[in-house]
């Protein structure tokens, strides 16, 4: 375990989950078990009842996240309350410590957080009373790690011999944090080859360990086993460093000729939300190697696998 305070933090002294913040660091048995419990509740394996009540506070605009944790919980039989911004008493000037102090005391057992501030979630977890939890639901461009658990569960299903794959992340990497949280789990799962490939001002400054930078898209997803799109993520870019849509498109959107390239039974991943046209073809995204929807339904099971864990199940 690191001895790092943001993932230290997540454990309990006994090393199990704590709190979900980050997968960094995050040791393989962990994700392995949260993929299996996943995987066992696709082939109809009963979800451990419970008494959990969700609270769902989203401070940055989500489709599939949110809506994911609120299906996961009603299938485990939880409430769920959702604040979302512009409509929550931050607006009045409440702190996000307060408003988990609040909502815990209502008998929240649990939080996805959503947050533009890459540190929000950590900042719920030390604000949470003890035995309620906390899930880093998406925060600035750090860690995203229910996507990144779900986008492994989605590729294990059908490739289980994970550590032998070449996966590709492509496009703007270096404004993701579903990149961050891919790149961890498929390194924690053993994949050694693991391509980052965009444009030089899209792809990280450093690149972590272990990842091969490539700035031309047809050599970044030659023979990928798993090809993972992105989209320009605008909303943490300066105006000036956006590209135009059909000029990228042209050099790096994932088309039908391009996707001859990689092997013939690669998987193609996007976390969503898409932005066809751009990073990706409507007939890539509609295609047979497509796994978006899969990803959505994978969602749920992850999820759901998240909040028995982190009830202590
Ligand atoms: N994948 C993802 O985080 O999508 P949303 O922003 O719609 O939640």
């Amino acid at each position: 375990m690191s001895g790092d305070p943001d993932t230290a933090f997540q454990y309990r002294s006994d090393g199990r989950l704590l709190h979900l913040l980050t997968l960094r660091d995050m040791p393989a048995a962990m994700i392995t078990g949260i993929l299996d419990r996943a995987q066992a509740l696709a082939e109809g394996g009963r979800p451990h009842a419970g008494r959990g009540i969700l609270g769902n506070l989203f401070f940055e605009p989500s489709t599939r996240t949110r809506c994911s944790f609120e299906i996961a919980a009603a299938h485990l039989g939880w409430h769920v309350v959702t604040v979302a911004a512009g409509t929550s008493s931050q607006v009045k000037g409440e702190t996000l410590a307060d408003t988990v102090q609040t909502l815990a005391t209502m008998g929240v057992t649990a939080f996805a957080v959503r947050h533009e501030e890459s540190g929000a979630a950590l900042e719920a977890a030390r604000a949470a009373p003890e035995g309620v939890a906390v899930i880093n639901a998406g925060g600035g461009s750090a860690d995203h790690p229910s996507q990144g658990l779900l986008d492994a569960l989605t590729v294990r299903r059908e490739k289980p011999d994970i550590a032998s794959l070449s996966v590709a992340i492509c496009g703007d990497v270096r404004h993701s944090r579903v990149a961050r949280s891919d790149v961890q789990v498929f390194s924690a799962l053993g994949v050694t080859d693991i391509r980052l490939v965009g444009p030089s001002e899209l792809l990280p400054e450093e690149a972590p360990a272990g990842c091969t930078p490539v700035g031309d898209m047809n050599a970044g997803i030659r023979d990928a086993d798993v090809i993972v799109m992105l989209r320009i993520q605008t909303e943490r870019m300066q105006k000036a460093s956006i590209p135009e849509p059909s000029e990228y498109h042209r050099h790096w959107g994932l088309t039908r000729e391009r996707l001859a390239l990689a092997r013939p039974d690669c998987l193609v991943l996007h976390p969503g939300p898409m932005n066809r046209g751009v990073e990706i073809a409507d007939e890539v995204a509609d295609g047979p190697r497509s796994r978006v929807l899969q990803q959505v339904r994978n969602g749920i099971l992850t999820r759901m696998a998240l909040l028995e864990a982190l009830a202590g199940a």
